[in-house]
């Protein structure tokens, strides 16, 4: 009775669409979901498409529709509701089989799974899946971790459904248990750098200048046809010049200014910090995002400290052009610290990920879409100096042409009291990288003065030095 190549349990929003994906390249698909009734109206509503979807209304027919090795591809809720679903399915499954989690999993759950499924012979794929409704039906782009000869086995129908740049699929593999789950989750890290960005470009533009939502969504479609061209780029623009159908006023100026976050953005910065590493400008995005949840807060301190007075004066003059250049360059740099964190993360859990890989599945169909991908990945695959995309010829050069742009924004943001923290954090995280000596001598000093925790010498390279210290000699 086997019929089906592929099943898919979960048939919400990217589930639905991603069955039909399926079923549209031409592979049947078995489809199951908790809610019988709801599988009867996916079916009934799939047009053509239904000739390629099986509908089941049991896991134990979902099972026995499938062809072997059995692949089963789970979209449901991120956590408790994927062991549930995982713990339903290992009974009924044979050695060899695979379960593919294709929600947006914490790659540590996915450690654990892809373990705790190994000892019963089954395989584990967690896949992130990035691109929205839109992507997950007409094309996303996917990143696979867990068993490489269980991807394979799939892999055709991946490809086929996957995003495709000049025809090359955005669908990956990209190492162990939780590799692809890492990729997407630093994915969401970088998306959300670069919405905060977009966000501060039109807070600068809104409350610096005066500036409609119209003309500042006018702005990015302009920039969205050069060096910018991306999805949020694009997106940004449509949002600030879409009215709402109620107010007839900008839809932007009726959405109240607090982000939610399902967490991946999180996840970055925390498992960023557990490894050693601070990417800045995902940092402050998750920060900014954070802070926008505390309205009454931020209601009350614009009261409180409304007669500060501002050095509106002194702040530079930015162009649109500064903006545009300081926006690329700050951009660079969140990709910078994003592949840094792979970088380190893929030594830490010995993945041995390919990073122009991961930049070559973003290029389409994931929410951080962008012509420049396609550079990076040219740039990754060149080699990056000292690891850094900043220093990679093309790249350090575009951070040059926009770093005085950079400064002049943060500067003048500064100065008129506008907050920019993505801005800030990559502009700091620049003038850091090109400071051959930093202030950290003193922090050692300092370590060494209360802690005896030891210092290295500039000039003998001797480890393990101690002072003596000021006050140790005044009082000695
Ligand atoms: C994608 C997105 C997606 C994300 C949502 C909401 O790649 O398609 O990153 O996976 O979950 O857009 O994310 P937040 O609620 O964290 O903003």
């Amino acid at each position: 009775m086997a019929q089906a190549r592929i099943g898919l349990i979960g048939l919400g929003v990217m589930g639905a669409n991603l069955a039909l994906n399926i079923a549209e390249n031409g592979f049947p698909v078995a489809v199951y979901n908790r809610t019988g009734s709801v599988t009867d109206d996916y079916i009934a509503s799939a047009g053509d498409l239904a000739k390629n979807l099986v509908p089941t209304k049991t896991l134990e027919q979902l099972v026995a529709s499938l062809t072997k090795p059995r692949a089963i591809i789970i979209m449901v809720q991120a956590g408790g509701p994927v062991d549930s679903v995982i713990e339903g399915l290992t009974p009924l499954l044979d050695k060899g089989d695979m379960i593919i989690d294709a929600g947006n999993a914490n790659f540590h759950d996915t450690r654990r799974r892809d373990a705790a499924l190994s000892t019963s012979g089954l395989n584990f794929i967690g896949m992130g899946v990035s691109g929205g409704e839109e992507g997950a039906r007409h094309g996303p782009s996917i990143m696979a971790g867990g068993d490489k000869s269980s991807f394979e086995v799939i892999r055709d129908i991946l490809e086929a459904i996957s995003a495709k740049h000049e025809g090359a699929p955005c669908a990956d593999h990209f190492g162990p248990d939780g590799a692809g789950h890492f990729v997407k989750t630093v994915h969401n890290g970088i998306e959300y750098a670069d919405m905060q960005m977009i966000a501060e470009v039109y807070g600068l533009l809104r409350d610096g200048e005066g500036r409609s939502a119209a003309d500042i969504g006018k702005l990015f479609e302009t920039w969205d046809q050069g060096q910018l061209k991306s999805y949020l780029v694009e997106i940004s623009g449509k949002v600030l010049q879409t009215i709402d159908e109620k107010s007839g006023q900008p839809i932007v100026d009726i959405i109240v200014d607090k982000a939610g976050q399902k967490g991946t953005g999180r996840w970055t910065a925390i498992e960023a910090l557990s490894l050693g590493q601070s990417p800045s400008t995902i940092e402050a995005a998750v920060a900014a995002r954070s802070w926008s949840a505390v309205k009454d807060t931020r209601i009350a301190g614009q009261d409180l400290f409304a007669g500060l007075e501002m050095d509106t004066a002194t702040a530079p003059a930015i162009s649109d052009d500064d903006l545009e250049k300081a926006l690329l360059a700050a951009k660079i740099i969140a990709y910078d610290q994003g592949l840094n964190l792979l970088s380190a993360a893929s030594d830490e859990y010995n993945w041995d990920l390919d990073l122009a890989s991961c930049a070559e599945v973003w290029r389409e169909g994931c929410i951080i879409r962008s012509t420049m991908l396609d550079e990076m990945a040219s740039a990754v695959r060149e080699g990056l100096p000292h690891g850094n995309l900043i220093f990679a010829p093309r790249f350090a050069q575009r951070i040059i042409d926009g770093a005085s742009a950079l400064r002049r924004v943060v500067a003048s943001a500064s100065l008129q009291g506008l907050p920019v923290p993505a801005f800030a954090a990559a502009l700091a995280y620049f003038d850091t990288m090109r400071q051959g000596r930093g202030t950290t001598d003193l922090v050692q000093g300092q370590r060494d003065f209360f802690g005896a925790h030891g210092f290295v010498r500039v000039d003998t390279g001797e480890t393990d030095q101690h002072g003596p210290w000021a006050s140790d000699i005044a009082h000695s």
